[in-house]
């Protein structure tokens, strides 16, 4: 088995290490060797002491691909979730990786601040953080991600059978029979790998 990277991106809350830890759970169990590099324990420690200024942002995404890079080449599972807001460092990462799957969790900025886990939309508006990711900091949508979840429109187990069966379809895991899969959803997902040239 070749190594990978799954990219999770998106805005505060919108289901990035949530999804990254199921997809990591069902990685495991089919015996892949996974680490999920989460933005919020990564600065924590590698990009302890960074700030959420664009050169920093830019910086914590450079680091959290390197380390994929690196576990993608020992032919480990590397998923990185974190905001990585800024496009041309995302592809950048792309890039370097090669076998990189990029999963845009897509969610409405109404239903974010009605889960506001953190309370941090709340002291955003209020002023009291700034640069918040969503609110008065930008995000730029992947133009060409391979797999989009709305986590505001479907539910966890959908999102995370996307996620798993584009990575069977793009041949980075080996395919196994789900019954929680119709031919009509799979035909969306090779329809939209098709259209986008990546398989
Ligand atoms: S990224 O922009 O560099 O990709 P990252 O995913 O590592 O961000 O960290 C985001 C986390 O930092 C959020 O989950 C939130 O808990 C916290 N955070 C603190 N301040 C901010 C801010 N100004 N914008 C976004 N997230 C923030």
């Amino acid at each position: 088995m070749k190594g990978f990277t799954i990219w999770f991106t998106g805005l505060p809350c919108s289901g990035k290490s949530t999804l990254a830890e199921k997809v990591e759970e069902i990685l495991l169990e089919r015996g892949m060797k996974v680490e999920v590099l989460d933005g919020d324990v990564v600065r924590t420690n590698l990009s302890k002491g960074l700030g959420f200024s664009q050169e920093d942002r830019d910086i914590n995404i450079r680091r959290i691909g390197f380390v994929c890079h690196l576990l993608t080449r020992n032919d480990v599972v590397a998923i990185g979730a974190a905001i990585s807001p800024y496009r041309q460092i995302r592809d950048e990462n792309r890039r370097l990786i090669g076998r990189f799957v990029e999963v845009y969790c897509k969610c409405s900025l109404e239903e974010l601040k009605k889960r506001d886990v953190k309370g941090m939309y709340a002291k955003a508006e209020r002023g009291e953080i700034k640069n918040f990711t969503g609110v008065s900091d930008p995000y730029e949508e992947p133009l060409k991600p391979e797999v989009i979840v709305e986590t505001d429109k479907e539910t966890e187990e959908q999102s995370v059978e996307r996620i798993i069966r584009t990575l069977e379809l793009m041949g980075y895991i080996p395919p196994e029979e789900r019954e929680e899969y119709t031919k009509e959803e799979e035909e969306k997902i090779k329809e939209r790998l098709r259209a986008l040239g990546y398989i």
